[in-house]
């Protein structure tokens, strides 16, 4: 109730995935003025992609301590424990306010939810909708919400940049500190609170539109990931970092950038296409060219093995068949074709038509596929509550880094990570604001990645700086599989655009702009971390060093275990 006296407190919120939905009905209905901006149409989010479902304990005989201990294992001990705990044990709940809202979970006959399994999950606990079509369904129902809420709404504007002020205007601060080591950075900027947004508004990528700003108490960022930073991904061209750039140029703690998950089941034919996790969790296996099984060459678990090792292992055999694609077999899920060409039709509509627009017929033949750039791990930090080093600013969603994800994100758990962080940064706002004094900022444990300003780069001739060539580079040198010669190579490559002269004007190339700052972040935190672990893969790995403890990539334990 207290919160209701916050009617002043106003929040831009920045993305219409399911985090942004979330926090701005949460804050709306927390006495927040709330103005939604979103740089395409309010359902265009990455959100609608979601095939597989959202990972929830919503059976009698699942456990939450299961689902946390699914999530830790394939976070590679890198997750934060008591975030993941939030994360399961308040997943229930959102999971019903979405049902509350009209999105409808897909029953069996007997009325009960059909439980859907995926790998590294201990329990079939993956609820779906419209068969592969979660994403979609839950879009719809948070964008009918919002339209019917008190929540403005502007589309086609695209976030430009942050605006800052003083935090404490009698408190300025001391000039100089700007320039100084990265701890004196971070202690300068802490004087400064966001207080806005800079937006471009305009009616298309190339367009260069019209700048406007608009003052807030708070901003939240819940732009997404970053999948264009790759040659191949299965985000829509959207997913360009602009939440994550935009909190680098504030000065936010930006944090597992190095750990960017590649879905291994993208198919292999025509535009790049997700095939969900969920197929393999019916029984789909991997196989060569010749045939042969060769996932559980990699792990005990075979195809439904946590998602990196899956991912890593077509790459492997890709590499052993020159590059061609391994196959998906879907053949054997029911005891006839006819059956099995029904079956996939029902449960799998979406990837079915797919399937079948490229002139394959999946019930009877497996299907060509390779792995693709899906999810980065990795975002700006955040406490528990979504909010970031800067008073001010939240994050949610893929662009933040809540700590759940580790260094692997656990099938299904993204969309229940929007909803649940959603939830508690737009209820956490207005109380926020209201109190007058901004919380603490949040401050890594450890920040073994936090990315560092100014790793050092020898300058090198390039060709002009192109989204295409910052895809194929970063996919050859900082994807699947990375080593310090390529990363190095990377880093020197993107120092040469990062000075090349260029005056961003329209959005495609402010995203440009923002997939280069990205890059540039992420292949020094790869360089960073010399160890493999989770989705961040190191060929030329040694064992953990004093010298690396020392840096902070791996604990003094690991070394004497090593
Ligand atoms: C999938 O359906 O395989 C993707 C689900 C996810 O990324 O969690």
């Amino acid at each position: 109730e207290a919160n209701r006296d916050t009617g002043a407190v106003h929040a831009v919120v920045v993305g219409s995935g399911i985090a942004g939905l979330t926090v701005a009905l949460h804050a709306v209905e927390r006495g927040c003025r709330v103005t939604l901006v979103t740089k395409d149409v309010l359902d265009h989010a990455n959100t609608r992609f979601a095939q597989g479902g959202i990972a929830g304990v919503m059976f009698a005989d699942d456990r939450a301590a299961d689902h946390i201990r699914d999530t830790l294992v394939a976070g590679a001990g890198l997750s934060d424990p008591e975030a993941v705990r939030v994360l399961v044990e308040e997943g229930p709940t959102r999971i019903q306010e979405l049902v509350d809202i009209g999105v409808v979970f897909d029953r069996g006959d007997d009325g009960a939810y059909i439980k859907g399994l995926e790998a590294a999950h201990s329990y079939p606990r993956i609820l779906h909708a419209g068969g592969d079509a979660t994403g979609t369904e839950i879009e719809k129902a948070l964008v009918a919400r919002l339209r019917a809420s008190d929540v403005r709404v502007i589309e086609h504007a695209f976030l430009v940049d942050l605006l800052m002020a003083d935090a404490n205007p009698s408190d300025p601060v001391e000039p100089g500190l700007e320039d100084a080591g990265f701890d004196e950075n971070l202690r300068a900027r802490d004087a400064r609170r966001v207080s806005g947004v800079e937006l471009l508004v305009g009616d298309g990528p190339d367009a260069t539109g019209v700048r406007e700003t608009i003052e807030a108490d708070a901003v939240v960022l819940a732009t997404g990931g970053a999948g264009e930073l790759y040659a191949h991904t299965t985000n829509p061209p959207v997913a360009t970092g602009d939440g994550i750039a935009a909190a680098l140029r504030a000065g936010a703690v930006v944090q597992d950038l190095e750990f960017f998950q590649f879905h291994p089941t993208i198919l292999g034919a025509g535009d790049a296409f997700l095939v969900s996790e969920a197929v393999r969790g019916e029984g789909a296996t991997l196989v060569d060219e010749h045939g042969r099984r060769f996932a559980f060459d990699a792990h005990p678990d075979g195809e439904l093995a946590p998602r990196d090792v899956v991912a890593r292992a077509i790459a492997h055999r890709m590499e052993l068949q020159d590059g061609r694609p391994v196959f998906l077999d879907a053949t054997h899920l029911r005891p006839t074709e006819a059956e099995t060409r029904a079956f996939l039709a029902k449960r799998f509509p979406t990837i079915d038509a797919a399937v079948r627009a490229r002139g394959l017929d999946w019930a009877r033949e497996p299907i060509p596929v390779t792995p693709a750039a899906h999810y980065l791990m990795g975002g700006v930090t955040t406490d528990l509550h979504g909010r970031t080093s800067i008073p001010g600013l939240y994050a949610v969603g893929e662009v933040a880094r809540t700590g759940v994800h580790g260094a692997n994100r656990l099938a299904s758990n993204s969309l229940l990570e929007g909803a649940v962080f959603g939830a508690r940064a737009g209820d956490a706002i207005a109380a926020d604001a209201a109190s007058g004094i901004w919380p603490t900022p949040a401050t890594p444990e450890t920040v073994p990645s936090a990315v560092e300003p100014g790793w050092r780069r020898t300058p090198s001739v390039v060709g002009p700086f192109s989204r295409h060539a910052l895809q194929q580079l970063m996919w050859e040198h900082a994807g699947l599989v990375r080593d310090a010669a390529g990363l190095r190579s990377a880093a020197s490559t993107l120092d040469a655009w990062s000075r090349q002269d260029r005056a961003p004007r329209t959005e495609a190339e402010l995203e440009d702009e923002n997939l280069l700052t990205v890059a540039i972040a992420l292949v020094d935190a790869a360089l960073l971390r010399t160890a493999s672990v989770g989705a961040h893969f190191r060929s030329d790995e040694h064992p953990p060093t004093v010298a690396d403890a020392l840096a902070g990539t791996v604990t003094i334990d690991d070394v004497l275990a090593a």
